[in-house]
């Protein structure tokens, strides 16, 4: 691997997502030469540990790809609109995790485990997945691959950490504040108190569609179908936010073309990559949240049929959304890139 190693960036090192970077880059062993952290103007001067050496966090510029290789981007869709062309200008290949460019058809829209072959058709950026989109697609992909499938309707239970670490924030303090007896809410990043609450608009700060989605929905909605490369799925989403810190929970019905059993559904995902069966109702075992943090997995249960519908099926599906939902799904693009 030392003959492979190349110069890396991490924009928005900083961040949620940032600091899963660097955990996952180094327990992945993966082969770094120099290493270059870029947040805000606020961030340049911090300090931030990478195999146990202290790396200085410097201002993103648009001179900051001279010699990088490969880029990761995790600061926003608008940074990564402004930035993604200088460092492609500087000869990087760029892993950008915001949305900017996801659906652009020359941009592939990669994960690993369901359709590694796009990765070659890249220009410059690989576009990472939405974080409940790379989920429900490493487990919905061995099933479209035996039965078809038709239509998903997927609701999700989403974890704050995937708003940032100043959601994460605002939930400590403000279920401290309700567990005081004192007011929780005061109006900051959420739009209505999320301690002990349910929010079912997500991201929170963005107004709704006009037809009525938000921009979390129809990113699952039009992200499933360029990643399975089948434009035939209908997909209907509904995203919700919980007072959760960390992994994101999916209920998903599919209807397939081909019937599938609950039985075969099991023993498919049992032996797919990425994926973690955890279905054992007599025990109480099925995913959850607190199991899924930390881990690399996407974590499936409660797999039944449904019987409202002849060929349908029903799953349960949870992940860490700073791992697989985000920097695990494109440090394994960067790995495919050496
Ligand atoms: P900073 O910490 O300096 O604000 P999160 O998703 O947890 O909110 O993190 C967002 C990341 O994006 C942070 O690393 C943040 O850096 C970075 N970021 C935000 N705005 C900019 C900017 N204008 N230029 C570079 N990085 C930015």
């Amino acid at each position: 691997m030392e003959e492979m190693a190349v110069n890396l960036a991490v924009v928005g090192a900083t961040g949620a997502v940032g600091e899963e970077f660097l955990r996952i880059l180094e327990s992945r062993k993966f082969p770094v030469k120099e290493l270059r952290l870029l947040a805000s103007r606020r961030s340049a001067g911090k300090k931030m540990q990478f195999c146990g050496v202290d790396y200085t966090v410097h201002e993103l510029t648009k001179h900051s790809f001279q010699g990088i290789k490969i880029a990761l981007f995790s600061a926003g869709a608008s940074i990564s609109r402004e930035y993604v062309p200088y460092a492609i200008e500087s000869g990087s290949v760029c892993v950008d995790n915001s949305s900017a460019f996801r659906m652009d058809d020359d941009v592939p829209l990669v994960v690993p485990e369901v359709n590694p072959q796009d990765i070659a058709k890249h220009h410059g950026v690989i576009a990472n997945p939405n974080c409940s989109t790379i989920q429900m697609v490493v487990a919905l992909k061995p099933i479209h691959d035996v039965a078809r499938i038709k239509r998903i309707v997927v609701s999700t239970y989403q974890a704050v950490s995937g708003a940032g670490l100043k959601a994460i924030d605002e939930l400590r303090k403000e279920t401290a504040s309700v567990l005081d007896g004192k007011e929780g809410f005061r109006r900051n990043l959420f739009p209505h108190q999320i301690a002990f609450n349910v929010l079912p608009q997500i991201p929170q700060s963005s107004a709704f569609l006009p037809n009525g989605y938000t921009s979390e929905e129809m990113k699952m909605m039009n992200e499933t179908k360029k990643i399975m490369g089948d434009n035939n799925i209908r997909v209907t989403a509904t995203t919700v936010r919980v007072p959760v810190i960390r992994s994101h929970s999916e209920s998903v019905n599919v209807e397939t073309e081909k019937k599938i059993s609950a039985a075969e559904v099991k023993k498919l995902l049992s032996v797919a990559p990425g994926i973690r069966v955890v279905d054992d109702p007599a025990n109480q075992l099925y995913p959850l949240a607190t199991d899924a943090a930390g881990r690399d997995d996407v974590f499936v249960g409660r797999i039944r049929e449904d019987e409202s519908i002849e060929k349908g099926i029903n799953l349960w599906i949870v992940s860490d959304n700073l791992r697989k939902g985000a920097a695990l799904n494109a440090v394994q693009i960067a790995e495919m890139l050496l």
